[in-house]
C-alpha cells in the first residue's frame, strides 16, 4: 500500500538512499532538510522538498500533516562542530528531536530515528551490545543518548512508537569526499583511486565496524515495517553494525586493491582521544528487525569506487 513518509535529514548522505527506496516501494515522500550539509540534488523530482530547519516548530507540524511515519535523520553530524558550537548542535540534534515529538503529538505516528555508535563511547565490552555501558564522549553523542531518553518519553507519555537505530560507520556512495567530516572511506577511495598517499593517524591498527549505506537503509525500512505491524517493542534501540572488524590499514589495503595498485600510506602522530577498537554486535537488531547478511565491505567498497569514477565531482 502506498504511504507518505517524512524523512527529516532527506537530502543527506543516507537520507538520499532512504527516499530512493521508499519511493521505489511506491510510496510518496515528504522530506524536510536545511541543505545545511545536504544537496538539492540527491534528491529526485517525485519528491515534495521542505526547505528548512527541524527546529522550526510550524515548519515541523506542516511536514507532519497526513504522514504514515517518520524517518528522523537531519542532525550535524560531527562531532568536532559539537565542539566548536556546543549549543548550537544541541538545538538541532536534541532540540530537533523533540520538536519532531513535539509536531507528531496530536496524531502519534511511529518514527524511526537516527541514534549513533557515540552514545557507547571507548566501551571495554567488545563487541558492543545494546546493553552495554554508555558513556559518550562528545556533545554528538551525549544528544544521540538524549535522543534515545525522549524517544522513551514520547512514547510512554505521548503515545508515539519510536525505534532508535545506533549506526556505526556507515558508507558508501554519496559520502562527500571533500566534506572535513566525511568519513575516512571516503577520504581513502577519492585519493588512492587518483594513487595518491594516504595519512593514517597513528599505527593504522585502529578498527571500525564499518557498515553499506544499502544494509543501513534496509535496517530503517524493517523498523518502520516492525513498529507498524506491532512485531518490534515500540521504544526499542537496536545497534546498526556488521559485527565485523576492520582496522585503517585494511580498509587502506582493500581499497588501493580495488582500484590495482598498493596503497602509499604516511603514518601521522596518533589523534587525542580516538578510540582504539569499535564493533558492534548485530545479532539484535538481526533476530528483531530480520536483516539479511550484510553487505561484504569489498562489495561495499567497490560501489562507492564505482560512484566516484561515474560522478563528476561539482565545485
Ligand atoms: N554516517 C554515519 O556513519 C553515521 C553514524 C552514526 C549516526 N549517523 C546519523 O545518521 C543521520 C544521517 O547522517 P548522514 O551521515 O546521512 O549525514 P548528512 O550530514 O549527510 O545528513 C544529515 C542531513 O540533515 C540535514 N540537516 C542538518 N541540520 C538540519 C536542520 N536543522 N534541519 C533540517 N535538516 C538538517 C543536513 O542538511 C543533511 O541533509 C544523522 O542523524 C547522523 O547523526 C550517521
Amino acid at each position: 500500500m502506498s504511504e507518505m513518509f517524512l524523512v527529516t535529514g532527506g537530502a543527506g548522505f543516507i537520507g538520499s538512499h532512504l527516499v530512493a527506496a521508499l519511493l521505489a516501494e511506491g510510496h510518496r515522500v515528504r522530506v524536510i532538510d536545511d541543505l545545511s550539509t545536504g544537496k538539492r540534488e540527491n534528491l529526485p523530482e517525485a519528491v515534495e522538498f521542505l526547505e528548512g530547519s527541524i527546529t522550526d516548530a510550524a515548519l515541523m507540524h506542516a511536514a507532519a500533516a497526513g504522514i504514515a511515519g517518520c524517518f528522523h535523520l537531519a542532525a550535524i553530524a560531527s562531532v568536532e562542530r559539537g565542539i566548536e558550537a556546543w549549543l548550537a548542535t544541541h538545538a538541532v540534534n536534541l532540540g530537533g528531536l523533540i520538536t519532531v515529538f513535539e509536531a507528531l503529538r496530536s496524531r502519534p505516528v511511529p518514527v524511526v530515528y537516527a541514534s549513533s555508535a557515540a552514545v557507547y563511547g571507548d566501551s571495554a565490552e567488545l563487541p558492543i551490545t545494546e546493553r552495554a555501558a554508555k558513556h559518550p564522549l562528545s556533545a554528538y553523542g551525549a544528544d544521540k543518548l538524549g535522543c534515545e531518553q525522549h524517544a522513551l518519553v514520547a512514547h510512554h507519555v505521548h503515545g508515539i512508537p519510536t525505534l532508535g537505530l545506533r549506526f556505526f560507520n556507515v558508507y558508501g556512495p554519496r559520502q562527500d569526499p571533500r566534506s572535513p567530516y566525511s568519513g575516512v572511506i571516503s577520504i581513502f577511495c577519492e585519493r588512492l583511486r587518483a594513487g595518491e598517499p594516504v595519512a593514517i593517524f597513528g599505527d593504522g591498527a585502529q578498527t571500525r565496524d564499518f557498515v553499506f549505506v544499502a544494509d543501513v537503509v534496509a535496517a530503517l525500512r524493517a523498523a518502520m515495517s516492525g513498529i507498524k505491524s506491532g512485531d518490534v517493542w515500540p521504544a526499542a534501540v537496536f545497534n546498526v553494525c556488521t559485527g565485523r572488524a576492520t582496522s585503517v590499514c585494511e580498509l587502506a589495503e582493500t581499497i588501493a586493491g580495488l582500484c590495482g595498485r598498493r596503497a602509499d600510506i604516511r603514518f601521522a602522530p596518533a589523534r587525542k582521544g580516538e578510540i582504539r577498537h569499535s564493533l558492534g554486535a548485530p545479532e539484535a537488531a538481526r533476530a528483531a528487525l530480520g536483516l539479511g547478511e550484510p553487505t561484504p565491505l569489498r562489495q561495499g567498497l567497490a560501489a562507492t569506487l564505482n560512484w566516484l569514477e561515474t560522478t563528476p565531482l561539482k565545485p
